[in-house]
């Protein structure tokens, strides 16, 4: 005789969703040298997170307001990053995927809410 099936518990990992994983490039050219973008790299590598990788990048293209951080799959550009404001973009944007609206680079994103808009609707086609 058979015996009737257990119901088994929910499965607690089946909803949750898992950060996403970012990689980080960090201009290592002239202009983001001449403003401490060395320190700024070693800041990055520093942080040890499964959901985060940094290398060093050749010029991005945005000299004048250095250093440049670019953050993908995102698409984030920030600008003028300092080693201090290392730990807020990984407590904040690698960790929560809510980017550093101080530190965004204007030219990219000149609006913060349409920007989460882009972000949220992106991570909801995932
Ligand atoms: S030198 Fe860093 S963006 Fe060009």
């Amino acid at each position: 005789m058979r015996q009737p099936m257990e119901k088994l518990p929910p499965d607690s990992s089946a909803n949750q969703s898992s950060p996403q994983r970012r990689f980080i490039q960090v201009c290592q050219y002239r202009s983001c040298q001449r403003f401490n973008a060395e320190a700024v790299l070693t800041a990055l590598k520093q942080h040890t997170s499964p959901n985060l990788m940094v290398a060093a990048s050749s010029c991005l293209g945005q000299c004048g307001s250095g250093p440049t951080v670019r953050v993908v799959p995102d698409n984030i550009w920030y600008c003028r990053v300092h080693p201090q404001d290392v730990d807020e973009i990984c407590a904040q944007h690698i960790d929560q995927g809510k980017p550093v609206k101080r530190l965004l680079h204007p030219r990219f994103h000149p609006d913060y809410n349409r920007l989460l808009q882009r972000l949220e609707s992106q991570n909801e086609a995932l």
